[in-house]
């Protein structure tokens, strides 16, 4: 048995492992490991204390999959709710759809008897204030509420805010059955209704016990354009090791042209529970792994992989906020 995690996952993995020793299964390791991060205060990229949109509302994501099964439930932009990973779970479990987004994410969350709550912590509203002072030189929020155009502000938001915060569990069982689950409030200052890689099965969430699993945090528009969590496995499927796997993912990026933030952290497992990660931002590539065997954590060191050009493609600018 064990369980990975991407930084933030401290606080529920051994909550995780502890599940799977009681007989649970990895999707309840899982579940329950990310539960535990979306109640804690003090995360500001998941659950409760989940940093909002531009307009000033939490908007969460979260997705599950069993590789056993390559059963999969998504969630996106979910107001109100405090646990989306719960939510993805019973979109996998009692629909037959994949993915509910907004205000029908939120009806079936009801139906499913989930608790409605405040979701905004009095220090997400006051990070929320200070970054649109702060980063946009915005002072009324008011200003925001009554624009009929959100698009450049939005752009220049993602090019300005320092909030990027997600977690990622991937948990093998006694069985070899492997889970993956994802959770976030996304990008700070996002334009409303945007959707991350969270959310996107194949993007940041795959799992397939034939091959190993796959999850990200950071920059979703990045690993959303090059499928990177689906990639991963896929290059296991094709014969590569964990480490091959993760670094050949993480140079498709390369190819990724007019997007200067391309920041990623990828953690993987391979069928048999090795584990790797590789980040293009030198303080994100440690992920922490908990086995049955283990009496706390650890961290593992992954690799740096920073951004190269591919010279096979052409250098362009991006002009859609007027920056290059
Ligand atoms: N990976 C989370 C996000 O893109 O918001």
């Amino acid at each position: 048995m064990i369980v990975i995690a991407s930084s933030g996952g401290d606080v529920g993995i051994r909550q995780a492992v502890q599940v799977m020793q009681d007989g649970g299964n990895a999707i309840d390791a899982v579940e329950e490991g990310i539960r535990h991060v979306e109640n804690n205060p003090d995360d500001v990229g998941v659950g409760l204390g989940g940093t909002p949109n531009l307009l000033g509302e939490v908007e969460l994501d979260a997705t599950i999959m069993d590789g056993a099964t390559l059963q999969a439930g998504a969630v996106g932009s979910v107001k109100g709710y405090a646990h989306p990973i719960s939510i993805a779970r019973k979109v996998m479990e009692e629909l037959w759809h994949v993915f509910l987004v907004g205000a029908g994410a939120e009806r079936f969350a009801a139906e499913m008897g989930f608790e409605k709550t405040t979701v905004m912590s009095d220090r997400a509203r006051e990070r929320w204030r200070t970054s649109l002072q702060v980063d946009l030189g915005i002072s009324d929020p008011a200003q925001l509420q009554q624009a009929r155009e959100l698009r450049h502000i939005g752009r220049l938001a993602s090019y300005t805010t320092k909030v990027l915060g997600t977690v990622n569990f991937i948990a093998r069982d006694e069985k070899g059955d492997i889970c993956t689950g994802v959770s976030t409030s996304g990008l700070g200052l996002k334009y409303p209704g945007r959707i991350s890689d969270s959310s996107v099965i194949g993007a940041g969430n795959y799992a397939d016990n034939r091959y190993g699993a796959a999850a990200c945090t950071g920059m979703g528009e990045i690993s959303i354009r090059a499928s990177s969590a689906r990639s991963t496995v896929l290059y296991m499927k094709m014969g590569m090791s964990v480490e091959e796997a993760c670094l050949e993912a993480m140079q498709d990026l390369d190819a990724l042209v007019g997007d200067r933030h391309r920041g990623i952290h990828l953690i993987a497992m391979d069928k048999d529970g090795n584990h790797y990660g590789a980040a293009n931002a030198l303080d994100r590539t440690k992920h922490i792994y908990l086995t049955s065997e283990m009496n706390s954590f650890a961290e593992f060191e992954g690799h740096y992989a920073p951004f190269r050009t591919d010279p096979k493609m052409e250098p362009q600018s991006d002009t859609r906020d007027g920056m290059t």
